[in-house]
């Protein structure tokens, strides 16, 4: 099972490569930095970029960021 793995050539995970794009890092190169993925085969680099297009704008962290933010009034 592989399910959590992103890019396998670095074993980088769906959840740090997430982590990774909540705090701003938002282009495939940026999170090859960070985290290594991408480095290798390039095989995940469309996958990255699908995370990213997920996460960084109107993804389910904005949500969640509204939804406290507004909790907190
Ligand atoms: S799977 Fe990510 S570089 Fe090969």
């Amino acid at each position: 099972m592989s399910t959590g793995n992103i890019c396998v050539c670095y074993q980088v995970t769906e959840d740090e490569l997430v982590g990774w794009i909540r705090r701003g890092v938002t282009t495939v190169e940026g999170l090859g930095e960070h985290s290594g993925a991408g480095q290798g085969c390039g095989d995940c680099h469309e996958m990255l970029e699908e995370l990213i297009e997920d996460f960084a704008e109107g993804g389910p962290g904005n949500g969640t960021s509204l939804a406290v933010s507004r909790a907190l009034g």
